[in-house]
């Protein structure tokens, strides 16, 4: 993509559902603003980018970040860190630890398909996962598109879901884990969290994507549990076809950003003797919505 008065920047699209590779851009340095209205746009059309080769420390991937946007301070940690962080908007995901004391989160475990802090009113709009530490094998992070998965819905899945809300629960992480604070959910009516559509208007491009969250503790707000319980695990069925999906394998200086209004992520556990260093943030967002217009057809 050639934007007038910016630097060349290459967008090589991965020929899956999503993602596309941006070469050509050196993020420690400031983009100029066509450069960087070029990198919105393809964003927007490929839902994930990478930036592969960066070297980067947290007050670049800040500055590149805050681009976007203001960025959310980290959410509620399942464990404390090791270290006092200087940078309250970075969360460092990470099994390493430093005296017996973990210094990130969601250690090697397998973390489930999800949308970050989809617990919350706003949510973010995007995420950014920068790599200083990669294990030899495992930890590949995939990324679903969302768009697709509700597109291809059958027609009468899309009927039950149009004007329909979600729970989505705070009380676990993506890999299961307790957040400090959180008791137990034994109902999933009574679950802790914020309640959104489950058709999801992004407010930029106006497409529509299917909105779930992640699936422990979630519940279709109206309906009997028994039937809540079906029509989510058929939706879920569907949106994790690994038709709509891409997977990330790391490489030291690696940047991957992704829409988390249009898509969900998941990553792969490792072996937990191997080191893994990531360090992430996030750009606010708003509160989700649904244009019931854009279906009315
Ligand atoms: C996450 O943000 O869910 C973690 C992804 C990863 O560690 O690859």
């Amino acid at each position: 993509m050639d934007v007038p008065g910016s630097k060349h920047i290459t967008v090589i699209p991965n020929g899956a559902a999503l993602a596309a590779d941006i070469v050509g851009v050196d993020l420690s340095q400031p983009l100029d603003a066509a450069t960087f209205k070029a990198v919105e746009a393809a964003w927007h059309q490929h839902l994930v980018l990478r930036f592969r080769d960066q070297k980067l420390d947290d007050p670049a991937l800040l500055a590149f970040a805050r681009r976007f946007g203001e960025l959310d301070q980290a959410p509620i940690h399942a464990v404390g860190d090791a270290n006092e962080d200087p940078y309250p908007e970075i969360t460092v995901m990470s099994n390493i630890t430093v005296n017996g004391v973990s210094i990130g989160n969601l250690g090697h475990y397998e973390a489930e398909w999800h949308t970050d802090m989809s617990y919350n009113e706003r949510c973010p709009i995007g995420s950014l996962l920068y790599s200083l530490e990669v294990p030899p094998a495992g930890g590949d992070t995939g990324f679903s598109n969302m768009y697709a998965a509700f597109e291809t819905l059958p027609a009468e899945l899309k009927r039950a879901i149009i004007g329909k809300s979600c729970k989505h629960d705070s009380s676990r992480n993506s890999a299961g884990e307790l957040r400090k604070g959180y008791k137990e959910v034994t109902d999933p009516r009574e679950a802790p969290g914020a309640l959104h559509p489950i058709i999801r208007t992004h407010p930029v491009t106006r497409r529509n994507a299917l909105f779930l969250g992640r699936r422990r503790n979630a519940y279709i707000v109206g309906l009997p549990l028994d039937e809540s319980e079906d029509l989510l695990n058929r939706l879920w069925a569907h949106a994790s076809k690994p038709e709509f999906a891409w997977y990330q394998k790391w490489k030291v200086g690696d940047l991957v950003m992704w829409d988390n209004r249009c898509t969900m992520h998941r990553r792969d556990a490792f072996d937990p003797s191997s080191r893994r260093l990531m360090h992430r943030t996030q750009i606010k967002g708003d509160r989700p919505f649904f244009d019931a217009a854009s279906v009315a057809a």
